[in-house]
């Protein structure tokens, strides 16, 4: 270990001082940051084999140093290419993220206008724009304008939020009534729930109770009635999913936030995924029902076209998440005796980036309207290569889609034919599609997001696999 006695001339302010060499390096990097933002080539690259990165990019950490344009280097060169490129048009596993150019460029502004985002104290200004992006999706799904919350890093988190808060509410209802709490607290979900949900639960030590669904995949009130008869004042939250990872399926929201005339219990919806398509006029029908929800999330990171990483969760009382999430400590008095709003108590967070500011910059530059046109152009693509399956006698759709996932099989190919299928795809630099599967049968899926993936591009694909 160096002994800082050993480095007598060393200027402790050689990192964070406007100098040439720090100017340079500032000079280099938004200059590679400009050419990746405008560049529209990019390859999908492809992930390194551990020992080859070993091989090209070990031992960059030094005590003297490589220097601002050597680091940069390795990452333009070695790093980078060996990171896949989420916003390719041909990213089509899991959920894609395709940021717009606007949301992407502003996001180095938010880290380089070092902005807290936890306090309003600290950082009123970006907590007024982030809420006003909150408020503007609270008014598209229908939520009062009381509504609120915060943008958090993921779905994870955001769901586990809202769980924490729902279980914070119902046990402050069973202490106001002098009942028990019950020996297990219980979420009631359906099958096809994202796995968040399932590690929400395990984080906060209370069970999940699945419940089956339709031939279509989609959770409906009727389903749920008799859980929370079972269950009763043990159950924390019903979730419903506003578009399922694996296949975009809506759950009917309608019929399952209706229950709340019955069974006074906490809805969330997971739309970490789908929700967006909210904004769709041709899709807002699905989601009937979603304004009398008490929590929802939906993940800009995902449809809404923002960079990693951003959840926006939004509760009908937050004074509710408040209760359940607010931080007390001597040193944070000073924040919590004001009535100003404070992100962090909203969710298991506290420091937070301002990580909302890139979707309301792009928002407010590019309008509404603009978010609305993009995403009806995935919704439509979904339809039209859907179509084309259909077409294809080798080919068979494993169920109608919904939103924009279109899941569908190759007659005849086990799961090793998907796998060497989806790497010759990916060698070729062409698309980056992995086998998935449904109730034990191999199957692979578009996810279509960016409004840049184009029907031919999907042709192709599909071709490949005759
Ligand atoms: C429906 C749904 N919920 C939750 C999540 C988890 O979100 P995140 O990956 O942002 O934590 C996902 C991720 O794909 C999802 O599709």
């Amino acid at each position: 270990m160096t002994d800082a006695l050993s480095r007598p001339n060393a200027d402790p302010t050689r990192m964070h001082s406007v100098t040439p060499e720090t100017t340079a390096i500032i000079d280099m990097v938004l200059d590679y940051a400009r050419r990746r933002l405008l560049d529209t080539a990019t390859p999908l690259d492809k992930p390194m084999p551990p020992a080859e990165l070993r091989r090209l990019a070990s031992g960059s950490i030094s005590e003297d140093g490589l220097g601002g344009r050597r680091a940069l280097a390795l990452f333009e060169n070695v790093l980078a290419p060996a990171c896949l490129t989420i916003d390719h048009p041909g990213y089509l596993s899991f959920i894609p993220s395709a940021p717009t150019k606007a949301a992407s460029a502003f996001d180095l502004i938010v880290s380089a206008t070092a902005v807290y985002g936890g306090s309003w104290m600290e950082g009123s200004g970006a907590v007024f724009a982030e809420n006003e992006v909150l408020a503007f999706l609270a008014r598209e799904f229908g939520l009062p304008e009381s509504a609120g919350g915060v943008v958090v890093q993921g779905g994870t988190i955001g769901n586990l939020s809202a769980l924490v808060a729902a279980r914070d509410h119902a046990a402050r209802r069973l202490a106001d009534r002098g009942a028990a709490r019950p020996d297990r607290w219980v979420v009631i979900a359906s099958r096809e729930a994202h796995s968040s949900i399932a590690s929400a639960a395990r984080v906060m030590d209370v069970d999940v109770v699945t419940v089956a669904v339709d031939e279509t995949g989609a959770l409906h009130g009727d389903q749920v009635r008799p859980a929370l008869e079972q269950y009763g004042d043990a159950v924390i939250a019903v979730v419903a999913t506003g578009g399922s990872t694996n296949f975009g399926i809506v759950d009917d929201i309608a019929s399952i936030t209706a229950l709340n005339d019955e069974f006074d219990v906490w809805l969330h919806v997971d739309g970490a995924y789908g929700l967006a398509a909210a904004l769709a006029p041709s899709a807002r029908h699905r989601f009937a029902g979603i304004d009398r929800a008490d929590s929802l999330i939906v993940d800009p990171h995902k449809w809404l076209f923002t960079p990693f990483d951003a959840c926006v969760l939004l509760y009908r009382d937050p004074a509710i998440a408040r209760a359940a999430h607010t931080q007390h400590a001597e040193y944070l008095d000073t924040l919590n005796d004001r009535a100003e709003w404070n992100p962090s108590d909203y969710s298991i967070q506290l420091t937070r980036r301002p990580r909302g500011l890139p979707l309301w910059f792009s928002l407010a530059a590019f309008g509404a309207a603009a978010y609305r046109d993009a995403i009806e152009d995935s919704l439509s693509l979904a339809q039209r290569i859907a179509d084309e399956i259909r077409r294809r006698p080798e080919l068979r759709l494993v169920r109608d889609p919904q939103l924009s996932v279109v899941v569908f099989e190759r007659e005849g190919w086990d799961v090793s034919d998907y796998a060497a299928w989806s790497d010759r795809l990916l060698d070729e630099q062409r698309a980056f599609v992995v086998p998935s599967s449904h109730a034990g049968r191999p199957n692979t899926r578009f996810a279509i997001v960016s409004p840049r993936t184009s029907f031919e591009l999907l042709v192709g694909i599909l071709d490949t696999m005759r």
